[in-house]
């Protein structure tokens, strides 16, 4: 059974409203996303900015009620929960920011902000709650001694292992990581993405993992899927999504990965036009305006997302028609920079990750 089941989720805001309150226009911020996720498992929600990422990632912890759809979590209905029940919830789902020093309260120690949630949720006699708050530092790789240090003495990737600290503090089941590396150094990006693998594994954590970054994502994801005003394109195990794209969109977005050597040529797909407002979604599929291989049957019908026996599911009329990622071989022969690009961000070398700044071979470098 997954740890989380998510169906034909709906969530529309009002935009603009008439002088007598009435909504006068709407943004489908998520407009009919479905996806799984098991235990100790990672989903990668990827796309643009303002795709929806971060409302589905609101959406599933309960912060924002949706308009529409269905949210399992552990087997039960997460949307018919009693506030005993989701006070019980928000012990077992958790979120990490993509800046630690804004979600962390400059006034309190390292130690009470490890402690707050801990006394919250009464999880452990207070005599108990300072060894714990030890423990949760040394989890991380800090050193126990730090508790007494407010957040502003911190670097910004020992902030978020204690912004980390803190989202485990309460033994949760999931973790939702909104950006949690974009804002941190390149040097330190690889460090914070090894500690989230090592606590995985350690403890059985499932992640929600959203990000811009599709380097970052290979690195992390088991799964990804692929959003775009509000809807998910493609979704697939993160190797077949990068090995053979699908979607026309996420052919673009894989383009754009860093090049592995810093004087080799960009070859990234430009996507024509400006990104269409989720005010107002293009008709039929949502990536007509933009996408290079449009017919006229994409400007009037709406694609849906179609999976083949593997799991790996598109929305595009024109998916099985499309050449494969392999075609943009130049004329002359040889790899095309892009082909390049994919075929270096797949390697076990990962020097394609590397020029964004993240390598995940070895061990987690200790934070001091
Ligand atoms: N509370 C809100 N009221 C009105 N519109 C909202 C609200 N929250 C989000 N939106 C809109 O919904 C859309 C999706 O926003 P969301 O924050 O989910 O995008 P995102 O994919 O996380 O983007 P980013 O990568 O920039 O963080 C955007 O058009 C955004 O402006
Ligand atoms: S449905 Fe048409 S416009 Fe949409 S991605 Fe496929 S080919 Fe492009
Ligand atoms: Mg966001």
């Amino acid at each position: 059974m997954a740890l989380l089941d998510v169906e034909g989720l709906v969530k529309h805001f009002v935009a603009e409203r008439s002088l007598l309150g009435r909504p006068r226009a709407h943004v489908k911020a998520v407009d009919g996303v479905s996806f799984s996720l098991q235990s100790g498992k990672t989903l990668a929600l990827v796309g643009e900015s303002g795709c929806g990422k971060s409302t589905v990632s609101r959406l599933v912890l309960r912060l924002i009620e949706p308009d529409a759809g269905s949210i399992r979590f552990d087997g039960r209905d997460l949307l018919a929960l009693d506030a005993g029940a989701l006070r019980a919830f928000r012990r077992q789902a958790q979120i990490i920011f993509q800046d630690p020093y804004a979600s962390l309260n400059p006034r309190m120690t390292v130690g009470q902000i490890l402690t707050e949630p801990l006394a919250l949720h009464d999880l452990l006699p207070a005599a108990q709650r300072r060894q714990r708050v030890e423990e949760l530092l040394r989890l991380v790789g800090l050193e126990p001694r730090l508790a007494r240090r407010y957040p502003h003495e911190f670097s910004g990737g020992q902030r978020q292992r204690i912004a980390i600290a803190r989202a485990l503090a309460v033994e949760p089941k999931l973790i939702i990581c909104d950006e949690p590396v974009s804002a941190l150094d390149v040097s330190i990006r690889s460090q914070i993405l090894n500690l989230l693998r090592e606590l995985q594994d350690r403890l059985g954590l499932a992640y929600i993992f959203v990000s811009h970054d599709l380097a970052v994502v290979k690195h992390i994801a088991d799964r990804v899927a692929v959003m775009n005003l509000g809807r998910i394109v493609e979704t697939a195990e993160a190797d077949a999504l990068f090995a053979s794209p699908r979607h026309p969109y996420s052919r673009a977005l894989l383009s754009a990965i860093p090049l592995p050597q810093p004087q080799a040529k960009r070859s990234t797909i430009l996507l024509q036009g400006e990104m269409p407002s989720a005010l107002n979604p293009p008709s039929g599929c949502r990536f007509h305006t933009r996408c290079p291989f449009v017919v006229d049957r994409c400007r009037g019908e709406e694609p849906m997302l179609v999976a083949d026996s593997t799991g790996h599911a598109a929305a595009c009329h024109r998916v099985a028609e499309l050449p494969p990622p392999g075609a943009i071989l130049p004329k002359g022969g040889g790899f095309s920079p892009a082909l390049a690009k994919l075929v270096a961000a797949f390697s076990q070398k990962t020097e394609g990750a590397e020029a964004s700044g993240v390598g995940i071979q070895g061990a987690t470098p200790p934070a001091t």
